[in-house]
């Protein structure tokens, strides 16, 4: 039987609700048609968002949101976004299927969604293709808020008040289709460029992400942080707040065949979950090269491009990246939380790519209809973790899962923290295809206590939400505990994953 062991007052470090950040591009049905379709729109929307989309991210906690790009953010300039929308460029996204891309979303636009959704923003500079100029005037345009050229620009299209900035990314995979740079080339032009991104509002500074490598690519990561973040010789000069890190999960490690996204077996389920666990590994591998150069509270690892990338639904644009998103999908979102949970200390941020209509979206949308996915569950269900401290936990008698001998994974996977009004929550998974699993928890610190809330999100591995039938897999209660005495006992079924919140009774 396995045994989870929570200490109740030992905790581990903080959890930036950020880790539970999402990322949205001019890329497919993302931007356009998935959130934003215009004010004169017969869809329901305010300044021209969705209100369906818009209220289900709400529920469902988004913290920050990363724009324009990705790849597109390389080769987009926030001039042509701004201004009266039938004056605005229309210009060929080369990136993403060569549509005409007619700039209706832009800076205000922008602002106006994280208003609407309530969340921190993160926007994405380009370096590939822009100049330093027009980098040094966005942010000026953003967030200026006294008298000059672009703040005056900013008032003439009818915003008075600058907005804030929260995380600014200077230039997006520039190892590949921001500019194929070396990492000795791109860290000198990130010094450079990151120069100008003023702080103009002391107060809230900017978090500047530098771009991280790809994967696995340790050389990028120690070129970069070695130019970027130096000693000398007794100061230290560090020129960034955050190195970002892209890692995929590709079912069949192959960008050619990647593999359906509701079409497999348990043998390719259990693969994609063993390459998602390769998450762990990266986080630190990377977070030890960058604790030579800097310390962990001076630079963060900020995973800003996460998830499963399938082959594209079929009959649907190559270059959109529509999938659709099973179980699988949300044991994935689980195992990934639970490494950036158990790693917070160095991972302040991190995005799924991406949130609407393209990759491992937790919403689809069809014309004015819209779907929940099992990884909208994911996220909805572990948002109470958003800005809680990690517990210290120890599992025992974990087993491992899978088909073939060298792709095994951990039965189980978990996270428990504790809110600031003292309500822990957990948050245990069962990715086994079949096999139910019995927990004992025993709480250190707590004797009395109540669950006070409980829910489940299980299915068979692929299972999935369709516009004809919305609710194949969703959020529901959960009653297979019981708690006596101090102890809990839980009952998870295959393929599942559980919250438990529960409160100390004094
Ligand atoms: O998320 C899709 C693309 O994947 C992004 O534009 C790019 O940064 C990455 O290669």
């Amino acid at each position: 039987m396995t045994k989870l062991y929570i200490d109740s007052k030992q905790k581990e470090g903080f959890i930036n609700p950020e880790i539970y950040g999402h990322f949205s591009e001019h890329l497919g049905r993302c931007i356009y048609q998935g959130i934003y379709v215009g004010e004169s729109s017969e869809i329901p929307n305010t300044n021209g968002m969705r209100n369906d989309v818009v209220e289900a991210l709400k529920e469902m906690k988004v913290p920050v949101l990363r724009w324009p790009g990705g790849c597109f953010a390389d080769e987009y300039h926030w001039k042509d976004g701004i201004g009266p929308k039938s004056d605005r460029k229309r210009m060929v996204n080369a990136n993403w299927g060569g549509v005409v891309e007619d700039n209706s979303f832009g800076t205000h636009e922008f602002f106006e969604l994280c208003e609407q959704l309530g969340c921190k923003t993160y926007v994405n500079g380009n370096v590939g293709s822009g100049t330093v100029q027009e980098m040094n005037e966005w942010v000026e345009y953003m967030t200026f808020d006294g008298e000059s050229p672009m703040a005056g620009l900013r008032k003439k299209n009818g915003r008075e008040k600058p907005w804030r900035v929260d995380y600014f990314g200077v230039g997006n995979e520039n190892w590949g289709c921001g500019g194929n740079m070396t990492p000795q080339y791109y860290a000198n032009l990130y010094r450079r460029y990151q120069t100008f991104v003023r702080n103009y509002d002391n107060e809230n500074p900017i978090f500047k992400v530098c771009c991280g490598a790809n994967s696995s690519d340790y050389e990028w990561t120690e070129e970069v942080m070695k130019t970027c973040a130096y000693k000398a010789p007794d100061h230290l000069h560090c020129f960034m707040d955050g190195l970002s890190l892209h890692y995929y999960t590709l079912p069949n490690g192959d960008w050619q065949h990647k593999g359906s996204a509701t079409d497999f077996d348990e043998s390719q389920y259990y693969t994609t979950l063993h390459k998602t666990l390769f998450m762990e590994e990266l986080v630190k591998k990377h977070s030890r090269i960058m604790s030579k150069y800097a310390d962990e509270d001076k630079v963060s690892l900020i995973v800003d491009e996460w998830g499963c990338w399938y082959d594209v639904e079929p009959g649907t644009n190559p270059a959109f990246l529509y999938q659709q998103n099973t179980m699988r999908d949300a044991m994935v979102a689980a195992i990934n939380f639970d490494i950036f949970n158990h790693h917070c200390k160095v991972v302040r941020m991190a995005n799924i790519a991406q949130i609407v209509n393209v990759l491992a979206s937790v919403i689809l949308t069809e014309g004015s209809d819209m779907i929940l996915t099992p990884t909208y569950y994911a996220f909805h269900m572990y948002r109470h973790h958003q800005g809680a401290d990690l517990l210290h936990t120890n599992l025992t008698g974990n087993t491992d899962v899978g088909i073939k001998e060298e792709e095994q994974v951990p039965k189980i996977t978990q996270t428990a923290s504790v809110s600031s009004d003292g309500i822990i929550n957990l948050t245990i998974t069962n990715v086994s295809t079949d096999q139910p699993e019995n927990v004992s928890v025993s709480m250190e610190g707590i004797s009395n206590f109540e669950v006070i809330e409980a829910r489940i999100l299980t299915g068979k591995i692929d299972e999935y939400n369709i516009f004809e039938d919305r609710n194949v897999v969703s959020e529901t209660d959960f009653n297979g505990y019981t708690a006596n005495d101090g102890q809990l006992s839980i009952e998870l079924p295959p393929c599942s994953i559980v919250l438990l919140r529960i409160e100390e009774n004094k």
